[in-house]
């Protein structure tokens, strides 16, 4: 694991930015997994402006979202359907065909699932998978107690992430009660992977995720054992840190 701390939540949008386009220059048609949220809105902020000066194409990228709420239409403003293309699908040029977020309408749930790890492996698995982190740890939408173990599956949304995520829906009544998400095998199973997170309410889950126990009850804590996992944080997230951690592994 490569840990690195930047001073503001901005600057960890760019470095994240950075090293997806470092990739995207070496390998432009990769399979990239993305998430929404928050944490993600600078990133793809910065991956658009690098698409309008030419620095970068998705012309030939694949994409994988790693989840979406069941029971709302992708048109909803709060579905991540909508986030993707508001924030970065309709800026850039990527092809809808290499577009792929969970269908949380479809009439037959299980077999979306069962399709959607399909589509991934068809696709030669993910080369480079971008993660927030939920408060309580929650990778995807995988809540704590999912084993490990897990492919794209449906999930009974936690209290407290229905709570954080009605910022988007306008009261926390109107957060849908499940969602599907890609599983931590899905995760796990991808080359690399970029986990994001800024700001201090991050702060006690992200060392817990990075420094504590290896548990089920800390889904994103499974995230020790990737050999390709590089963590970039603003220094607020990082604050509950072991200090001594950062004398192996920190990256400026
Ligand atoms: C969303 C997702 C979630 C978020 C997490 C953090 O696609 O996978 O795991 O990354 O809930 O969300 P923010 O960035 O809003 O704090």
């Amino acid at each position: 694991m490569i840990v690195h701390v930047t001073d503001t939540g901005n600057d960890m949008a760019y470095r994240a930015a950075e090293m997806v386009k470092d990739r995207l220059v070496k390998y432009p048609d990769m399979t990239l997994g993305l998430a929404t949220g928050g944490t993600m809105i600078g990133l793809y902020r910065y991956l658009v402006q690098m698409y309008e000066r030419d620095i970068i194409s998705f012309k030939s990228v694949v994409t994988f979202n790693l989840d979406e709420y069941v029971g709302i239409e992708a048109s909803h403003p709060a579905s991540f359907h909508r986030f993707m293309y508001e924030h970065l699908f309709k800026r850039i040029d990527i092809l809808p065909q290499n577009v792929h977020i969970p269908d949380g309408m479809a009439n037959d749930i299980q077999a979306e699932c069962k399709s959607y790890d399909y589509a991934i492996k068809e696709h030669g698995g993910i080369d480079l998978q971008i993660l927030g982190i939920g408060l309580n740890g929650h990778i995807g939408f995988n809540e704590p107690g999912t084993p490990f173990g897990t492919t794209t599956h449906v999930v009974d949304l936690a209290e407290t992430t229905r709570a954080a995520n009605a910022r988007f829906f306008g009261s926390v009544e109107d957060v849908p009660k499940q969602a599907v998400t890609m599983g931590i095998k899905n995760i796990m199973q991808s080359r690399s992977i970029i986990l994001m997170a800024s700001g201090k309410a991050k702060a006690d889950i992200v060392a817990k995720a990075l420094t504590g126990p290896i548990t089920p009850r800390v889904p994103a804590s499974v995230l020790q054992l990737h050999p390709q996992l590089t963590v970039i944080l603003d220094r607020q997230a990082a604050a509950s840190m072991p200090k001594d951690y950062f004398d192996c592994s920190f990256v400026a």
